[in-house]
């Protein structure tokens, strides 16, 4: 007997004969459909219809239909083997399977069909898995499909790092970066489902090693100089006071002429440290290296247990912690929309107002903004009648505009609030740079980590509000 011809009758020939089932036909009708159902979604989605801007119908797309379709192939076989063993136990398994001649043309076009199909099977199938894979990885599914991400997700667009992908920085290159993201992914996903997450998400292990993160796009000792640092408040009174504070800041880096110099050429050396907390709020104990391989330790004076905990290597995300989602202080958030006059600073009080009711508690968005709205009002109405006659558009303007910044820095259900996330850049806000140059870090030898003012920048000016002296320095 020629293969083909056993092929023919001990798989073919059965195979047919058993098919001829409802679960099996049922599994083919599946199939079929699932399959004209994506390609009629990626044909649309081809001339740019698509709506796989929507997680959600990305979602459906690339994981819901591929999976129907996988269902349908599955139930083929299924189908086959169970009614094998249903004619078997009823004994009306043939001893020989109905005769199929290759030279009939109705059974070849048959082959002709089914091999066809298992192609296209095979291609769709093939394409919508890559698909599923690519589309994990977009910041749709990273940032909105998954409300636990709604914080970082609202954050992102709005940050310098909008166009760079969260894999980019949260995914290790080479297998094993992927292979982890995938488990750690598909890990939280259950977790998701089964309700089973910390609330807030803190950054729990550290991302992959810079050099295979920021390093592919920035270069660690770049030379960066001086940069000017502006900073604009405006102040409690009732005419909301603007002052500017101007610091130049020295960024250093690797000079022409090879030298390392200011706060990026101090830290490229080997700096390992102990925090007490997850966001690294609290270190107690700095080590450096030094070019020569001498060790300096340095350890706050108020702590007993310094070299109790996990040691890391400090590395860029240790002072740009938050460059690609970065919440607010309620103060920033308000001296910048004053400052961009989404928030008139010609409204009396308006600073003050608006740090209060920012501050305040609600409990979701809704409440936010008509809480703040009627607040806002009240306090006009009462206090400043004529300027809630003539003003009232740029009130309700105001109210708006706190109520979205409230928004996209406080998530309730997600337990994020004023602070969660400190911003390690800077020390005016959180403890950043002062984590470590306090003045309270000493080596055995007496020396402290540096903390002069003069150290990081030459002071400019602080909180000047002499438009004068600050038309002087060029920013008025
Ligand atoms: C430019 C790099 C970069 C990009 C792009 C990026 N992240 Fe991050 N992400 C970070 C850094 C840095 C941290 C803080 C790590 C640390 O402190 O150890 C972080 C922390 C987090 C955390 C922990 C909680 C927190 O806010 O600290 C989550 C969750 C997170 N990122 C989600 C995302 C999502 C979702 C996206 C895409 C929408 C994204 N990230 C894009 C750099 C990035
Ligand atoms: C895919 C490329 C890419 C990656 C990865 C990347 N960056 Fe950037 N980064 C950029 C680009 C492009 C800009 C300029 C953006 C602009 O000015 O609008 C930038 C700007 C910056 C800035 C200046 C603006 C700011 O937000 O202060 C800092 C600081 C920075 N990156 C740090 C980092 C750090 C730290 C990482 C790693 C956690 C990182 N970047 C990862 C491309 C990248
Ligand atoms: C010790 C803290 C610290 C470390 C570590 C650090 N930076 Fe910076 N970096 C700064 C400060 C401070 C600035 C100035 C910020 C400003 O202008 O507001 C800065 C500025 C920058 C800028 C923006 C310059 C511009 O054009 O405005 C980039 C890009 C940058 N850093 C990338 C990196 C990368 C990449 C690494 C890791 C190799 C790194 N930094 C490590 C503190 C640090
Ligand atoms: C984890 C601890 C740590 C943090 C956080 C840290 N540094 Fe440092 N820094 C050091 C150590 C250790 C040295 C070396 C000891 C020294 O020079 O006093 C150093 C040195 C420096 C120097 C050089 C001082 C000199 O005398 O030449 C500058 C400038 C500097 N850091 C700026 C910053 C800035 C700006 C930040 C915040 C954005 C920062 N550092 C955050 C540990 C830290
Ligand atoms: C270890 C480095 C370091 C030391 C020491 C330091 N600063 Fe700063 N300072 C910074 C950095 C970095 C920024 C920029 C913050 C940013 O980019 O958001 C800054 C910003 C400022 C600003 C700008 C205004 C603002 O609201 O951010 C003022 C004012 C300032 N520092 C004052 C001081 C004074 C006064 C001292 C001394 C008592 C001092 N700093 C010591 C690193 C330092």
């Amino acid at each position: 007997m020629s293969a083909w011809e056993k092929i023919r009758k001990e798989w073919i020939r059965p195979a047919l004969f058993f098919g001829n089932n409802l679960l099996s036909l049922a599994g083919g009708a599946i199939t079929s459909a699932a399959a004209f159902v994506l390609i009629g979604f990626w044909v649309v989605d081809a001339f740019g219809h698509g709506g796989t801007q929507n997680p959600y119908i990305g979602i459906i797309l690339d994981f819901l239909l591929p999976g129907i379709f996988l269902l349908g192939l599955i139930l083929i076989p299924v189908g086959m083997v169970v009614r094998r063993a249903v004619l078997r136990r009823m004994g009306k398994v043939p001893s020989v399977y109905p005769r199929i001649e290759l030279g009939d043309p109705v059974f070849r076009r048959g082959i002709e069909i089914v091999a066809a199909t298992t192609f296209l099977n095979f291609v769709i199938l093939g394409t919508a898995t890559y698909r599923g894979v690519a589309y994990m990885d977009t910041e749709s599914f990273c940032g909105e499909t998954c409300h636990v991400m709604a914080p970082e997700g609202t954050a992102y667009p709005v940050s310098t790092h909008s166009g760079v992908a969260c894999v980019d920085c949260h995914v290790g290159s080479g297998v094993g970066g992927y292979v982890h993201a995938k488990v750690n992914g598909t890990k939280q996903l259950i977790d998701v489902l089964r309700r089973h997450y910390a609330t807030p998400i803190m950054p729990e292990d550290r991302l992959p090693p810079v050099g295979q993160t920021c390093l592919k796009c920035h270069r660690a000792d770049a030379w960066m100089g001086d940069r000017v640092f502006i900073s604009t408040t405006y102040g409690d009174d009732e005419k909301n006071t603007r002052s500017r504070s101007l610091v130049l800041l020295h960024v250093g880096g690797r000079s022409v002429a090879g030298a390392l110099s200011g706060i990026h050429g101090a830290h490229l050396g080997h700096i390992e440290y102990i925090s007490t907390d997850a966001t690294h709020q609290t270190i107690h104990y700095v080590a450096r290296t030094e070019a020569d391989g001498r060790v300096t330790e340095y350890t706050d004076t108020d702590m007993k247990t310094a070299k109790v905990g996990v040691r890391r290597v400090m590395d860029c995300t240790d002072c740009h912690n938050r460059v690609a989602h970065s919440f607010d202080t309620p103060e920033h958030a308000v001296d910048r929309s004053m400052l961009a006059g989404a928030i008139r600073p010609e409204l009396p009080y308006i600073h003050k107002e608006s740090l209060e009711l920012l501050k305040a508690f609600y409990s979701s968005r809704e409440q936010a903004r008509t809480e703040m709205a009627a607040r806002l009002a009240r306090f006009y109405q009462s206090g400043y009648p004529e300027l809630w006659q003539k003003d009232q558009y740029e009130i309700t303007q105001a109210s708006s505009r706190l109520a979205a910044i409230w928004s996209q820095n406080v998530f309730p259900f997600m337990k994020v609030t004023w602070g969660t996330h400190p911003n390690n850049l800077g020390h005016n806000d959180y403890p950043g740079c002062t984590r470590c140059h306090d003045g309270s870090h000493n080596a055995a030898s007496g020396k402290s980590i540096a903390s002069d003012c003069s150290t990081c920048h030459n002071v400019l000016t602080i909180d000047e509000t002499n438009r004068k002296q600050l038309a002087d320095l060029g920013v008025e």
